[in-house]
Parts: C-alpha cells; sequence; structure tokens
C-alpha cells in the first residue's frame, strides 16, 4: 500500500515537471494544430462529406451559427443533451445527405478544430441557447 502510494506521488511530481515545455514543442504543436484546423476548413468548404453538392460553409461561412462554446446543451432535433459532433453529423446526414463521420474520425476532430478556432476567446457558456 505505501509502496503504491510512493508510485503515485513520483508520478505525479513526474507529470508535473512534464508541464514544462520548450518553445520548439510549443511551436511544433500548434503547427499540429493549425494544420488539422486548416483540413476542416478545406472539407467544411468542400461537398465531399456529402453526396448532393452541398457544403457545411454555403449554411455556416466561416462556421458561422456553429456555436461550439454552448456544448454540450439540449439539441431540439435530437431531444436530449448532445455534444457538437452529434450535430455536426445531423448536418452531414441532414442538409448534406451523406453519412456520419465516427467520432474518432481525424475529418471529425479537423471539422471540430475550424469551428472551435474561428470561436477562439469566447467565454463557455454550455447548455446555453
Ligand atoms: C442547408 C443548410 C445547412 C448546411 C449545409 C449545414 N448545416 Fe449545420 N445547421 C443547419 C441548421 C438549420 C441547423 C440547426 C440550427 C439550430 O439548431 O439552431 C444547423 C446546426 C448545426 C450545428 C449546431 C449549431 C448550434 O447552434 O448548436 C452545427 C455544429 C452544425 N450545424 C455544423 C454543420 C456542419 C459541420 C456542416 C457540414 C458538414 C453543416 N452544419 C451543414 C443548417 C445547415
Amino acid at each position: 500500500m505505501r509502496l503504491f502510494a510512493v508510485a503515485v506521488l513520483a508520478s505525479c511530481a513526474l507529470s508535473a515537471a512534464g508541464d514544462e515545455f520548450t518553445e520548439q514543442e510549443l511551436e511544433r504543436w500548434a503547427q499540429h494544430f493549425e494544420d488539422v484546423a486548416q483540413q476542416g476548413r478545406d472539407l467544411w468548404t468542400s461537398p465531399e462529406l456529402g453526396t448532393n453538392g452541398v457544403a457545411c460553409a454555403q449554411c455556416h461561412p466561416n462556421a458561422a451559427n456553429t456555436h461550439p462554446e454552448t456544448y454540450p446543451k439540449f439539441q431540439k432535433q435530437l431531444g436530449r443533451v448532445a455534444q457538437m459532433w452529434e450535430m455536426v453529423n445531423w448536418c452531414i446526414r441532414n442538409p448534406l445527405e451523406g453519412t456520419d463521420l465516427a467520432v474518432d474520425d481525424p475529418r471529425m476532430t479537423a471539422l471540430l478544430a475550424y469551428a472551435h478556432k474561428e470561436r477562439r476567446g469566447v467565454e463557455l457558456d454550455p447548455g446555453k441557447h
């Protein structure tokens, strides 16, 4: 038991030390994020997620009216408290007549990265309508 506690303490100390990042790491990770957000923007403005030639940007230019800061929230189309990716899939199925993306599909991550980036700095307000 005591050994376990020591191991836990040691790993906490390690992870605290791990919070110090080099400038190089921060730049590299920021660049990874920017690349993924750019892929999201490309998908957002292309019809490839659907079957009818419609793109997200036609109704949500620059990710407008997606309100990422309000999730999770009750969504009346789904009848329950939902996460934003569920509404992304709702729009892929309905206006785009496409097929749901898996929640861990890199394209879903890219779409969410782009929408969140567009709302950077807006205060979190989960549940808001
Ligand atoms: C034909 C127009 C149209 C297109 C194209 C469209 N949407 Fe939507 N979207 C809507 C409507 C209508 C709603 C429901 C609005 C509401 O709930 O207030 C909505 C809601 C959303 C929401 C939730 C918004 C909120 O305020 O919580 C997200 C996120 C979203 N869409 C993402 C997407 C994505 C990503 C795509 C492309 C894959 C897309 N939409 C394509 C019309 C569209």
